[in-house]
């Protein structure tokens, strides 16, 4: 059934789909998880590969175009590469694409690329190991960078996520941004969002994304770029004469909601319309007792219920824990 298409109630194609396959992680980033790690959901509950993978089929025959692995840190789940090759084979699936904190990439650079996965987006909030320790509570940045290396050696595009959080890290926005200098680096900069896992108030941890463009601008002067189709939420700039490009993510000064392409499913099954619904449907009766007709009359309710923006300045997230490691970001 190649070619069909989603539209949901506020007219946007859904054609992204974010899939989780474990809520796992070998960091315990302070915007992502609180210091003694989440709840995490009982083994039984993770969908097995099977499972996951008529998600995806199904998901691919109803209209999506373009499938993002994440986790937790998806590199972690036994046998990964197994099923990322099942995936990449799905007749009609455009883009078959990974998020990760990029400790493991040294090992798996090479099989990942030979599995199908087309991109890598590497999480990576600082360029100075203590402070990258201090964020991530645990890691170890040298790690890190030599899976960005052995991920270029692959022959992945390198594009880079660094959070922004001020007074953390808001200090190497410029240092980050002058890495597209000379290589063809993508680097982005995402708005701090609550995960009710951080201290205080959210809402002093944010830097807005024009302030970030600002500052590197007083440095680097750069020009917009044109929305690619199959695009996520950032919005694209080149420094003038620079290899690379950098991008800005503001889920919380500018919603990028309205064209919003995307729905997430967690390891344990459970759909969403947004990373901040409260509703979520687990999957999992439906995969255990109706197969693949109950998936997709489960699917297309999600598209035709996910609401029109998330609502975060009205209702306080920061009271009941979106837990950022489950959804997979
Ligand atoms: P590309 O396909 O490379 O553009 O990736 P992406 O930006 O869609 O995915 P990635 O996993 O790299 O996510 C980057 C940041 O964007 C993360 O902080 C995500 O939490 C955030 N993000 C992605 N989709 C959404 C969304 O629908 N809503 C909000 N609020 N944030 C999102
Ligand atoms: N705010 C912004 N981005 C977040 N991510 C995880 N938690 C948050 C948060 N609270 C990012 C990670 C990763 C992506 C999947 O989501 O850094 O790059
Ligand atoms: Fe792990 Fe990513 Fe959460 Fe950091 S943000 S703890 S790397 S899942």
């Amino acid at each position: 059934m190649i070619g069909a298409m989603m539209i949901d109630a506020h007219g946007r194609k859904i054609n992204y789909l974010r899939l989780s396959v474990t809520d796992r992680c070998n960091l315990r980033c302070r915007y992502c998880m609180p210091a003694d790690g989440v709840r995490l959901v009982p083994h039984g509950e993770i969908l097995t590969y099977e499972e996951l993978f008529l998600i995806a089929r199904t998901a691919v025959a109803l209209g999506i175009e373009k499938i993002r692995v994440t986790g937790g840190e998806p590199l972690l789940r036994k046998e990964v590469l197994g099923f990322l090759s099942r995936l990449a084979g799905i007749p009609g699936l455009r883009q078959l694409v990974l998020t990760t904190n990029g400790l493991l990439l040294e090992e798996m650079a090479e099989s990942l690329k030979s599995a199908g996965v087309q991109r890598l987006n590497i999480s990576i909030d600082s360029l100075d190991p203590r402070n990258f320790q201090r964020i991530t509570r645990r890691g170890d940045l040298s790690r890190v960078l030599a899976g960005i290396d052995a991920a270029e050696r692959a022959g992945f595009p390198i594009k880079l996520n660094m959070v922004v959080m001020r007074g953390v890290n808001d200090h190497e926005v410029v240092d980050f941004a002058a890495l597209t200098l000379n290589k063809a680096y993508t680097v982005r900069f995402i708005e701090f969002m609550p995960s009710g896992t951080e201290e205080g108030d959210w809402r002093s941890h944010v830097v807005p994304g024009q302030e970030i463009l600002d500052r590197i601008g007083k440095k680097h002067p750069f020009d917009e770029m044109d929305r690619r189709e199959l695009a996520g939420p950032a919005k694209d700039y080149r420094i003038r004469g620079a290899a690379g490009t950098i991008g800005v993510i503001t889920p919380i000064s500018g919603h990028f909601c309205g064209d919003c392409n995307r729905i997430r499913i967690t390891a344990s099954g459970m759909a969403r319309g947004c990373l901040f619904s409260r509703e979520e449907m687990d999957l999992k009766p439906l995969l255990r007792e109706d197969g693949a007709p109950g998936l997709e009359k489960a699917l297309l309710g999600i598209v035709r219920f996910k609401p029109d923006k998330h609502r975060l300045g009205e209702d306080d997230p920061g009271k009941r824990p979106l837990g950022m490691s489950r959804v997979g970001g």
